[in-house]
């Protein structure tokens, strides 16, 4: 439940900060955000494949509680992401929904509201049909930081491929190894 506690503790804003001045948040990363998407191709539903934390050294988990959601389109350039959490012996019964209202600055750039009131900043890279990444930054002492990396999938099933491809995404976009920690679903 670590991560899912990160992800809530980011997403409520203030307070998340105080906790995580503890966690060394670093800088918001400077990805390359994906100009060409349309909000169209990010529609419909996807699965939560992989979170990126900053850490002190390396770090690996799996996680066995599925984080699902769906992309729903306002206009064009409003969206709203629910997002469901199911523990594996109740699939088919959400134990919590988180629901983020998104406006679309520029191509790739989101500011995003979170459940709690709070804003972050929201970064689109890597996108690639089946893969999309968000780098969701908030801000600590006037400083943008970094919060929480996502990458989703539309498969629920993460491949070696795949993993392959978003390590080869996250390296290019300048995420070391040595300061991230990995939280990996492998099927959801
Ligand atoms: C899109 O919807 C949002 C939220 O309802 C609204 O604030 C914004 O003005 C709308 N934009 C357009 C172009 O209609």
């Amino acid at each position: 439940m670590y991560v899912l506690s990160c992800i809530l503790l980011g997403l409520s804003g203030a307070s998340a900060i105080n906790y995580y001045e503890a966690q060394e948040l670093g800088p918001c990363p400077r990805v390359l955000p994906s100009p060409d998407v349309t909000l169209e191709q990010l529609k419909g539903k996807w699965h939560l494949s992989v979170v990126v934390l900053d850490a002190t050294k390396d770090d690996i988990e799996e996680n066995s509680v599925c984080i699902n959601g769906e992309v729903f389109l306002h206009n064009e350039t409003h969206m709203k992401h629910i997002w469901d959490m199911y523990t594996p012996h109740r699939q088919e019964l959400p134990v919590g929904t988180i629901e983020l209202s998104i406006d679309v600055l520029r191509p790739g750039v989101w500011a995003v509201q979170t459940p709690l009131g709070s804003q972050m900043s929201g970064f689109l890279f890597g996108y690639d049909l089946d893969l999309a990444m968000v780098a969701f930054c908030g801000w600590q002492d006037g400083q943008q930081v970094h919060v929480f990396t996502a990458a989703v999938t539309r498969e629920g099933v993460l491949t070696g491929a795949l993993r392959l491809k978003m390590s080869s995404i996250l390296l290019d976009n300048g995420y070391e190894p040595s300061t991230t920690k990995l939280v990996v679903w492998n099927k959801c």
